[in-house]
């Protein structure tokens, strides 16, 4: 398809007289594949040529050569091109049938490395729902720059750094009666509902016995001086914390190549300052150390001024030392937007020092979770208010729903006839099923809006097999599969004959099948998963209504139908795995 859009562009620019890579670039898909599959706009000529673009448009039909296969005509201001019968088929399908899980479907970001810098929770404490959102996004965004040929590099940047952790330490002896001994003895039997209970539990305690305050500070200084005690107590807390955020991980398929949390550029501080100031920017403000970014933002405070630094120095320090280790040509953070402004500053200083990553660095922001309150509005979910519910209970809340309704259809089902009784689900099976649709359907609650739009958090909606929801579109996965579980053997690509794809259903199926690499690589463009859900849902939208209005089996078109179902049912696959989805096969 590409060849032929690139064919394309390259006619309308010999006609022109201008560069391929431009027009290229202006060509657009009209609205409906009646239309045809490319659109080349003729607006934007009209001054330079002092013609109408309509009229340029039906100068453009007259003397472009349509690429093979294709037929072009003036619409509008539009110069069109259409596939001939069948020749869309042929395309859509034999291209789609090539998809393979795990490699890429564009080459755009070929020989390119990416990090993305994603989840980076604070450490010593559970994960609340809202984590959802930097994972799953993260995580999408890793599988779709792979899938435009990008280097990935995942990064957790953890907040394992902190007078918090001196709050752990001061809590964990205080239970021990300031025991080291046995506090250091009980250290394996610490699991984060351990770190979380002392945690929410260390503010009470502090009005109690005051001096606890004063005890937690000096525990973090012990820890910034390596005291072996100090630092015994936060590496098993670092450890249990990396262990629970694993399994929560494992269940998104989220993956990281690196934990790197703040604690790890600890000893690149003093480097990064030194840069800093030989870079000629560090001031003095009020006792502290700062880099002015410009009059409409604050300053970045670099060193307070008792000598402490702070998040946005270890930020600079780990961008510096990503960009030398990684040789990265775009950085992404995604981080919630009410972060914005840290990341701006942190940018601007980059840019300021001239350190080769300021240009590649993006922060990808996004929107909030929101619950309903007491009153029934929405509402936004806050940690410390305890409504955020902790992640992995949601997600199991998730999933025993959608067992209880996958329990409750399977009973209200039609006995199945003789012999096929083994088709039904042993209890792990049906656990698996469950687990798939139930996280899945909450991972595309998160990602089928634009991520700047606050989610909206309803375990009802969300579960629906009905409406935008990810179980609507695994169903659709499930409906192909369970068409092809029905035929043996797949027939012969070779032998197909296109034109009998025609049915206006089935074009469009095809024409969206054409686009699933232009919606990967605007997905990158705009750092935007959301590109991707949409098109999954149009996908399956597409596929139901082919399927609603055409038979597949045991009519003339069988062969050509049934390639057509296989390449849609790869496609939605491998938007789903995009996603974060399992593309399950039953249901
Ligand atoms: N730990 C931070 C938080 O929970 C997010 C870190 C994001 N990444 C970064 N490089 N600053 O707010």
């Amino acid at each position: 398809m590409n060849s032929i859009k690139t064919a394309f562009a390259k006619a309308i620019a010999d006609s022109l007289g201008q560069d391929p890579l431009v027009v290229a670039g202006a060509i657009a898909r009209p609205p409906d594949v009646q239309m045809g599959q490319f659109a080349f706009p003729c607006f934007s000529l009209a001054k330079t040529l002092r013609k109408a673009p309509q009229a340029i448009a039906v100068d453009l039909a007259n003397t472009v050569v349509a690429p093979e296969g294709a037929l072009v005509s003036a619409v509008g201001g539009y110069l069109n091109l259409k596939l001939k019968p069948g020749v869309l088929a042929r395309l859509a399908v034999t291209e789609a049938l090539t998809l393979e899980p795990g490699l890429p479907v564009t080459d755009s970001g070929k020989g390119r490395n990416v990090l993305v810098d994603y989840s980076s929770p604070n450490a010593g404490k559970e994960l609340v729902y809202h984590h959802i959102r930097s994972t799953v996004i993260g995580a999408a965004l890793c599988r779709i720059y792979a899938a435009a040929g990008w280097n990935v590099v995942a990064v957790n940047h953890l907040g394992d750094w902190g007078t918090q952790f001196g709050k752990l330490i001061a809590m964990w002896l205080a239970e021990h009666n300031e025991d080291r001994e046995a506090a250091l003895a009980d250290l394996s039997q610490v699991t984060l509902a351990t770190l979380n209970r002392m945690y929410v539990g260390f503010k009470p305690a502090a009005q109690a016995r005051p001096e606890l305050e004063d005890l937690a500070r000096a525990w973090f200084a012990k820890l910034e001086e390596k005291e072996p005690f100090a630092r015994t107590c936060w590496e098993r807390f670092i450890e249990v914390s990396i262990a629970a955020l694993s399994e929560v991980y494992t269940r998104f398929g989220a993956k990281f190549d690196h934990f790197l949390g703040e604690s790890f550029y600890e000893d690149k501080l003093v480097a990064t300052i030194a840069r800093i100031e030989k870079a000629g920017i560090l001031e003095e403000s009020e006792g502290a150390q700062v880099v002015r970014v410009g009059d409409d933002i604050p300053p970045c405070l670099i060193r307070k001024s008792d000598g402490a630094t702070l998040y946005a120095t270890r930020d600079l320090a780990a961008a510096i030392w990503r960009q030398e280790r990684f040789q990265t040509d775009r950085a992404l953070y995604v981080v919630d937007a009410g972060q914005s402004l840290h990341f701006k500053q942190v940018f601007a200083v980059l840019e300021r020092m001239n350190e080769v990553c300021a240009k590649g660095c993006v922060h990808v922001p996004f929107g909030l979770v929101l619950g309903k309150n007491e009153e029934g509005q929405w509402s936004k979910v806050s940690t410390r208010s305890g409504t955020g519910a902790p992640l992995p209970d949601v997600l199991d809340r998730a999933v025993v729903r959608i067992r209880e309704t996958m329990e409750a259809l399977a009973k209200n089902r039609n006995p199945e006839p003789e012999g096929k009784e083994k088709e039904r689900f042993t209890p792990e099976e049906l656990d698996k099923l469950a687990e798939s649709l139930g996280v899945g359907a909450l991972v595309f609650n998160e990602l089928k809006n634009r991520r700047l739009i606050d989610t909206k958090f309803d375990l009802d909606s969300i579960l629906s097999f009905e409406g935008d929801t990810g179980p609507y579109i695994q169903f659709a996965h499930v409906r192909l599969a369970g068409i092809l579980r029905k035929v043996g053997m797949l027939p012969d690509p070779a032998k197909a004959r296109w034109e009998l794809l025609g049915e206006p259903q089935t074009e469009d199926v095809l024409s969206l099948l054409t686009q699933f690499g232009e919606r990967i690589d605007g997905a990158v463009e705009g750092n935007e998963p959301s590109s991707i859900a949409q098109y999954a849902l149009e996908l399956a939208e597409k596929i139901h209504s082919f399927t609603h209005h055409h038979r597949v089996l045991d009519v003339e078109a069988t062969p050509e139908r049934l390639l057509l179902v296989m390449a849609a049912k790869k496609t939605l696959a491998a938007a789903l795995t995009l996603l974060g989805l399992d593309p399950v096969e039953r249901m």
